[in-house]
């Protein structure tokens, strides 16, 4: 590739879209914004990235054996030094599904837990124990259709929603209770791979519950067509914010291609200006692409020569208790 984007002149507009909230525990790292057409800038909060990270935790933490259908209210803990941020934090979990005895279709590990240090209910998921080339292609791309209310012509991956459905009811009821109890808590939904597009639809539903839920995926598969998008898109930021990233050339976001009517949610955070294995990248230099279909940041690196490293490093070795995800 590699960087495609520093041919774009627009990325000279400098973003720091910084808007600092004081005490909440998580400072959103920009104003909110509408749907906009493609516009490309550079530079985000480091409260957003702190941000990216803690969530990389929690997501780091989906993977690992030790967080696989525990008790309620175990530890989520990790191998591999995989979660130190999530550790610190004492994050019990409140359900856990998916993992070496899992039966279902599309194989879904996650957890949903809570983090009383930061006042937090986050529901993560991870990525296929598959290769995602075949998970994605066991679906062959098929569409399904999607029907929350108020999205119009949508339709989505069939994996993904399979995926979802069979982890929905027990994702939703451990949300529901949990807020409940905990009415102040703030609730993220995050993932890897597969596990991001799962999330997007954790994510999505929640909020047409009218919860408000903050989506932070690393890279996500495209899950649905140009309305699931537009749709997930236009939720922000009533009901929460869309922080989709992205690493270098990732080939899994260019995934399932836009030719077969696919697209992503608006904006991307791409990782870029280092190597695919890079994992420190300053928040300076962190690219936001806005827009349904804008090529300016993942998407434009090509999909050609497949490069899977650079799925597995999301400002740390993101499936670490796993080992690298398959290509
Ligand atoms: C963004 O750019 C892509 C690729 O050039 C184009 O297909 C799409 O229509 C643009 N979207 C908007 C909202 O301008
Ligand atoms: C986490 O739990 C340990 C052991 O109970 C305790 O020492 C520590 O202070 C707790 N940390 C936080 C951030 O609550
Ligand atoms: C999987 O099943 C085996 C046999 O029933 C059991 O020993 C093991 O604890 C199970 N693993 C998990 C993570 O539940
Ligand atoms: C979780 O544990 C229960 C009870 O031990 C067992 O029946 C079930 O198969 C386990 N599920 C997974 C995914 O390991
Ligand atoms: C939630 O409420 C508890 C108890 O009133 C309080 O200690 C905590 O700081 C609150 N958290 C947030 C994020 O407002
Ligand atoms: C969500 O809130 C909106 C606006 O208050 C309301 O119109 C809608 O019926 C609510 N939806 C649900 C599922 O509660
Ligand atoms: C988890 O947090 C630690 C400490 O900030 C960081 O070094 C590590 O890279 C993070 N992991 C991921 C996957 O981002």
């Amino acid at each position: 590739m590699k960087h495609k984007a520093l041919r774009f002149g627009v990325f000279l507009t400098l973003g720091l879209l910084i808007s600092h909230t004081g005490a909440v525990p998580i400072q959103e790292g920009r104003d909110a914004l509408q749907p906009r057409d493609n516009t490309t800038t550079v530079g985000i909060s480091q409260s957003l990235l702190d941000n990216f990270q803690l969530f990389a935790n929690f997501t780091a933490a989906s993977y690992c054996p030790g967080n696989e259908n525990s008790t309620s209210d175990s530890l989520i803990t990790c191998t591999d030094n995989a979660c130190p941020l999530v550790a610190a934090d004492n994050v019990t979990s409140l359900v856990e599904f998916g993992g070496s005895n899992d039966t279902t279709t599309a194989d879904i590990k996650g957890f949903v837990a809570l983090d009383p240090t930061r006042s937090l209910i986050v529901v993560a998921f991870a990525g296929s124990g598959n290769t995602i080339r075949n998970w994605l292609a066991d679906f062959a791309f098929i569409q399904v259709p999607y029907t929350l209310t108020g999205c119009t012509a949508c339709l989505i991956h069939a994996g993904f929603s399979s995926g979802w459905a069979e982890r929905r009811s027990a994702v939703l009821s451990a949300v529901m209770s949990a807020l409940e109890t905990h009415p102040n808590y703030t609730l993220i939904v995050t993932g890897h791979s597969i596990g991001a597009g799962i999330a997007t639809l954790a994510g999505a539903e929640l909020r047409s519950l009218n919860y408000t839920a903050d989506i932070y995926t690393f890279g996500s598969p495209r899950v649905g067509n140009t309305a699931f998008a537009t749709f997930v898109t236009s939720q922000a930021p009533q009901l929460g914010q869309n922080y989709r990233m992205t690493h270098e050339n990732d080939p899994v976001p260019q995934l399932p291609p836009t030719w077969v009517d696919y697209e992503h949610t608006s904006p991307e955070y791409w990782l870029t200006g280092g190597t695919d294995t890079t994992d420190a990248y300053a928040a300076s230099g962190i690219v936001v692409c806005e827009g349904i279909g804008n090529e300016e940041c993942n998407a434009g690196t090509g999909l050609v020569p497949i490069d899977g490293t650079a799925h597995n490093h999301y400002l740390g070795l993101i499936s670490a208790c796993q080992g690298p995800v398959a290509f």
